[in-house]
């Protein structure tokens, strides 16, 4: 007999992916021919600067990096990557025993539970959030314990409102600064409250620092890993995907706790082989070359937010001015629901938006832009939606 079409418990485990809609919705018009506007996904329509790909050129060439990575990535990356955090946050990171190179940061969020959650144990997962922690977290049999971001918090979790039997079985915690995809930021007292709560009831933090650069006005991103004590309970996960527009090539990296750290790279030389040495190489020309050209980059995010965030308040939509990301996290406005403003402006203004539910339940009244095209057709996306209203 063959196939019978059962997938694993684990699959059918997760969560209904609400996007299966508006994709269906968004292909139907590309196909009519329609000009869709489509500041659905988080991801940047600005190319990989050139110093960065011209270095991969180099390297691709290389023998030396056609062959199998260390798992937990080339020592001169490790070391540029703890030198960044060294420059960019004044935290001293040791790169043979604090760095862990990643096929992206995707790739660590998923593989980090399979490291430290047994079946049964919970696993503290922000919501709405990036849909990765409660998937990694369903692999390998955790339990998920939502922790809504409320507008009136500031979009942080109320750590007071979690249980204590629910805190005693926790083993992990994800939180995420600056945030997707509410685009807030995180205040100093909340990561020094997520430090004493870890360590008060013996949980890994795993914060998500994947848009820390992406950053507007003068606001600078702090590390977690700032925080006093934070080093002792918690690993932070960088990516270059935001931070220099390299997506499409998956490279980041976890720094932190050592432990946290080996427990990653162990479940990852059992699951892949770490990231292209090329890749890698390209990463050190990031990290070092390409961070004044990269602040040009969120420039130009930035003016777009601008232009955006003017036409939205003038159509009468709310939200908060991000200080980070390339998202805007829009109020519905009434009588809709998420998922029927996000239908609405697709069928009815040809624009692509990310409804709030598609992030958790806690994303409902919400909807989301991403700031992932130029600005006038930003503007025409604004006269869109002013007709439509
Ligand atoms: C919050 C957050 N974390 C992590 C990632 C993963 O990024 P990458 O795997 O490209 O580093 C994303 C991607 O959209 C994200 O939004």
């Amino acid at each position: 007999m063959g196939f019978t079409g059962s997938y694993a418990q684990r699959i059918e485990k997760l969560p209904p992916y609400l996007f299966v809609e508006i994709d269906r919705l968004k292909n139907e018009a590309l196909k009519q021919g329609k000009d869709i506007i489509d500041i659905g996904i988080g991801d940047p329509d600005i190319p990989t600067p050139a110093v960065i790909v011209e270095a991969m050129k180099r390297a691709v060439e290389n023998p030396a990096h056609h062959r199998y990575p260390s798992t937990q990535g080339m020592m001169s990356f490790r070391e540029t990557a703890a030198t960044w955090c060294k420059n960019r946050f004044g935290i001293d990171i040791d790169p043979a025993k604090q760095v862990c190179a990643l096929i992206g940061s995707k790739e660590g969020i998923a593989n980090i539970p399979l490291a430290f959650v047994n079946p049964g144990d919970v696993v503290l997962v922000p919501d709405p959030g990036y849909p990765v922690y409660k998937s990694s977290t369903l692999f390998c049999g955790g339990v998920i314990h939502l922790m809504p971001l409320r507008e009136e918090n500031g979009f942080m979790p109320d750590l007071s409102a979690i249980p204590a039997d629910v805190a005693k079985k926790a083993k992990l915690m994800f939180i995420n600064y600056p945030n997707n995809p509410t685009s807030a930021v995180a205040t100093a007292d909340f990561f020094r409250e997520v430090v004493d709560f870890a360590v008060k009831n013996e949980i890994i933090v795993c914060h998500d620092a994947a848009y820390s650069e992406v950053a507007f006005d003068s606001y600078r991103a702090p590390s977690f890993l700032e925080t006093p004590g934070a080093g002792a309970v918690g690993v932070e996960f960088h990516s270059l995907s935001k931070t220099f527009c390299m997506t499409g090539w998956r490279l980041g990296f976890a720094v932190g706790n050592p432990e946290v750290i080996s427990g990653l790279a162990k479940i990852k030389s059992n699951i892949d082989s770490g990231a292209f040495q090329a890749i890698q190489e390209a990463g050190i020309v990031a990290l070092t070359k390409a961070l004044g050209v990269a602040g040009n980059i969120y420039k130009v995010f930035e003016r777009r937010r601008d232009v955006f965030a003017q036409g939205l308040r003038k159509i009468g939509l709310e939200f908060e001015m991000p200080k980070a990301t390339f998202y805007i996290w829009i109020k519905v406005p009434k009588p809709y629901t998420s998922a029927q403003f996000a239908k609405k402006l697709l069928e009815q203004a040809d624009i692509v938006m990310t409804p709030g539910t598609g992030f958790g339940v806690n994303g409902e009244g919400y909807i989301r832009a991403a700031l992932t095209v130029p600005e006038e057709r930003l503007k025409e996306a604004v006269s869109r939606i002013e007709k439509l209203l």
